[in-house]
C-alpha cells in the first residue's frame, strides 16, 4: 500500500500539471479577452483544486508516516535535517513550497465564488494560478535534480 501510495503522489503530479495549465492559460484569456464567467471555467478551476487537495493528502501521509516521514524514520545518527540535502528536500523544501503552491490555488478557486467583475476574478486568478505553476514546477523532484531526483513515471 506504501508503495502504490507514493506512486499515486507521482502520477497525479501530471494531472495537476495539465489541469494548472488549462486554468492558467484559461484565466489569461478570459481575462485579455474580456469573456464572461462560465460553468465550465469554474469546472475547470475546481478540478484543479481537487487534484491538488488529493495530492496534497497523500503527500502529508508521505511527510508525517511515510519511508522518510518526521515521525515514522529516523535519520542516520549525525545527520541533520538541515545540513543533508535529501532531508531538507523531502522533509522541509519540497512540502513546505507544495502546501504553499495548493494554497495559492485555493484561493485562486475562491475567485470563482467571489462577488468580483469578471475582468477582476480572472486576472487575480491568473496570477495566483501562475504563481502556483511556477513554485510546482521548481520544487518537483525532476530526475536531472542530483540526490533527490525521481523518475517521471511511478516504477521507472
Ligand atoms: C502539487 C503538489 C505536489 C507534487 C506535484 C508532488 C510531486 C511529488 C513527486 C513527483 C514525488 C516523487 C514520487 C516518487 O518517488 O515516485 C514526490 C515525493 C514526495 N512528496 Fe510530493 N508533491 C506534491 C505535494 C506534496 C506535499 C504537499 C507534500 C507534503 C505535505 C509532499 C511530500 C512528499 C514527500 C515526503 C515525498 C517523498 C516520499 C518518499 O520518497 O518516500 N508532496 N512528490
Amino acid at each position: 500500500m506504501e508503495t502504490g501510495l507514493l506512486h499515486l503522489h507521482n502520477l497525479l503530479r501530471w494531472v495537476i500539471l495539465l489541469l494548472l495549465v488549462l486554468s492558467t492559460f484559461n484565466s489569461y484569456t478570459g481575462w485579455k479577452k474580456g469573456r464572461t464567467f462560465s460553468a465550465g471555467d469554474r469546472k475547470i478551476w475546481l478540478f484543479t483544486m481537487i487534484a491538488s487537495h488529493l495530492t496534497l493528502l497523500l503527500g502529508l501521509y508521505q511527510w508525517l508516516a511515510g519511508r522518510y516521514g518526521l515521525l515514522s524514520h529516523e535519520r542516520p545518527e549525525g545527520v541533520s535535517m538541515m545540513k543533508n540535502p535529501f532531508y531538507r528536500y523531502y522533509q522541509l523544501e519540497h512540502p513546505v513550497n507544495m502546501i504553499i503552491a495548493i494554497l495559492l490555488v485555493t484561493l485562486a478557486y475562491g475567485m470563482a465564488k467571489k462577488p468580483l467583475a469578471d475582468a477582476v476574478k480572472y486576472k487575480k486568478a491568473f496570477w495566483l494560478f501562475l504563481i502556483a505553476l511556477v513554485l510546482i514546477l521548481i520544487r518537483m523532484p525532476w530526475p536531472f535534480l542530483p540526490e533527490v531526483g525521481r523518475p517521471l513515471l511511478p516504477g521507472m
